[in-house]
């Protein structure tokens, strides 16, 4: 039997969020529900934050409401604080995500806070997600490097993702948030975190803005990550990262784990189907 790795679905969140031109719920309805076809178990919808920062998840409640769900499958959503949990919990997330940084300044830039206070606010959410028993996950972003304080030193994302373990978050995902990091820095920070957390607590999130992600995924894979974040079509980017590309694309990491004789149980045709959709969006 070939060994299981998962791909957990970004693009109607990671994808869309930075788009310019709103998209209609209708359709990004429409994307989850062929992204539900595919055999993702986990795809991340969309997140509750505030409209003014981020004007395109503005229709996160009518997004999940909307959508088909199919047994079997869970439909994340980001949230940045109590407010965010309450709206994503009266949508019936499945789980939610609480997401810290790496640096001070890529926290001022995506959350108006600094590191310390953006874990105090996370607090009450996973303490409220535990009472109601919504799964946390937990995102570090910049893990090698940011836009604005440049490289990050590996105990600095350490310390974050132990931040979040203790939190409760039950995995973290390591976001390469612009996509520069190289198999080199990917491997040392994988090295620190994992004094903290072991491999099956962790994920890694990769941007592909030079092209180094699949590389990247290889290294996470040698230091025993199975959970990798992905966007069909490679959609996306982050508003609040200058020059951030999108999550490196499903199928594209989907075809690699097959060549590597590893199983991601993903339907390529319904994959390169939503891959179709998504870039039909982008307009
Ligand atoms: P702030 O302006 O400091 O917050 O933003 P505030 O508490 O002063 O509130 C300002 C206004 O927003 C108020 O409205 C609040 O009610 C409202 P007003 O009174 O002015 O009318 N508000 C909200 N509305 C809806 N939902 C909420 C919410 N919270 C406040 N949850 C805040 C602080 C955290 C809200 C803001 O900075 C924010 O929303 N940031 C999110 C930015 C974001 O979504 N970034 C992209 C996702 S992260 C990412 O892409 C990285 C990742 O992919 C991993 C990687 O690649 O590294 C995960
Ligand atoms: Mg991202």
């Amino acid at each position: 039997m070939p060994e299981f790795v998962e791909i957990f679905e970004m693009g109607p969140r990671d994808g869309l969020q930075n788009e310019k031109r709103l998209i209609p719920a209708a359709d990004k309805i429409a994307l989850v529900d062929l992204l539900s076809r595919a055999g993702f178990r986990r795809i991340e919808v969309t997140s509750f934050v505030s409209p003014k920062w981020v004007p395109q998840m503005a229709d996160a409640a009518e997004v999940l409401a909307g959508i088909t769900r199919r047994p079997g499958v869970r439909y994340a959503a980001l949230t940045p604080n109590l407010k965010g949990y309450e709206g994503a919990r009266s949508a019936r997330a499945d789980e939610v995500a609480i997401f810290a940084s790496a640096s001070e300044g890529f926290s001022r830039a995506n959350l108006n806070c600094t590191v310390a206070e953006s874990l105090d606010r996370f607090a009450p959410v996973a303490e409220a997600a535990r009472a109601d028993g919504i799964p946390v996950r937990g995102y570090v972003s910049v893990v090698t490097d940011c836009p604005f304080d440049g490289p990050t030193p590996p105990a600095n994302v350490a310390r974050v993702t132990a931040a979040l373990r203790d939190l409760g978050c039950y995995e973290i995902s390591l976001g390469d948030t612009i996509g520069q990091g190289r198999p080199e820095t990917i491997d040392a920070v994988l090295a620190a975190v994992l004094e903290e957390v072991p491999a099956s607590q962790l994920a890694g999130h990769y941007h592909d803005t030079a092209g180094r992600a699949i590389d990247n995924i290889d290294a996470s894979l040698a230091r025993g990550v199975r959970v990798f974040d992905a966007a069909v079509g490679g959609l996306g980017g982050c508003p609040y990262a200058p020059g951030a590309a999108g999550n490196v694309a499903t199928e594209k990491v989907a075809a690699h784990l097959a060549a590597r004789g590893l199983d991601t149980g993903l339907d390529m045709d319904v994959l390169r189907q939503a891959a179709a959709m998504a870039q039909g969006m982008r307009r």
